[in-house]
């Protein structure tokens, strides 16, 4: 049923500040090549807080092969056939954490502000709204160098919950402190999807 809802909903086409035509789908099956270049352009520093290793093409193959939207929902961004950005919907079905979803984005240096994170992270607020089971999404930012994604997030209704000291290792071995941000999905109204 939510499969099909999402299959009902999905291409769409929104238009950014800067007048670009963007589709926004879910990820399929042949975007495995798409997708690895889009996560070459990455920069190291946006790589780091990725929690696989993207620069390795059969990571890729794996997430495009073995899809599975009860646990992740991959939502891309495309301009043409090139994928500007991505977001993931992560669920826990089970435990203590079955109502909290998890969210990561990545936007392609040459398409960030123009509104496209918003968008997406909007999309995602939707796609959460629809799954029944979700009533919390967090995101979670490293304070000293994502303030941009932090400002992001807060625009759109997340709060800063908790800070956790050296709770991650950049590259270079350099701890920073996370934050932990969090949406109330209750207390959105439910706007019908399809
Ligand atoms: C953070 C990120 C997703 C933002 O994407 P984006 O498409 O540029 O964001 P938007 O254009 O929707 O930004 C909306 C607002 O957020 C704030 N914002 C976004 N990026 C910002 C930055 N680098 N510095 C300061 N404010 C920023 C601004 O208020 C912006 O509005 P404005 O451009 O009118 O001033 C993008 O920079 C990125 O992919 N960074 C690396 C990965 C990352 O940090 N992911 C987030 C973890 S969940």
């Amino acid at each position: 049923m939510f499969d099909e809802i999402l299959a009902e909903e999905y291409p769409k086409q929104i238009t950014l500040e800067n007048s670009a035509e963007v589709t926004i789908r879910l990820l399929s099956s042949g975007d495995t090549d798409a997708l690895y270049q889009f996560f070459q352009s990455i920069s190291r520093d946006d790589r780091m807080f990725l929690r696989d290793n993207v620069r390795d093409k059969s990571v890729i193959e794996g997430w495009c092969r073995n899809m599975d939207l009860e646990h992740v929902i991959p939502v891309l961004a495309l301009v043409g056939d090139k994928i500007v950005a991505e977001i993931s919907l992560h669920l826990e079905r089970h435990g203590w954490k079955s109502h909290i979803g998890k969210l990561r984005l990545v936007v392609h240096k040459d398409f960030r502000r123009q509104g496209l994170a918003v968008e997406m992270v909007k999309e995602v607020i939707e796609i959460a709204l629809h799954t029944g089971s979700l009533e919390q999404l967090n995101a979670e930012c490293m304070v000293d160098t994502q303030q941009g994604a932090i400002r992001m997030l807060e625009l759109l209704g997340f709060i800063q919950r908790a800070i956790l000291p050296g709770q991650v290792k950049d590259i270079e071995g350099r701890t920073h402190d996370l934050t932990l941000l969090s949406y109330e999905l209750r207390d959105q109204e439910f706007h019908a999807i399809d």
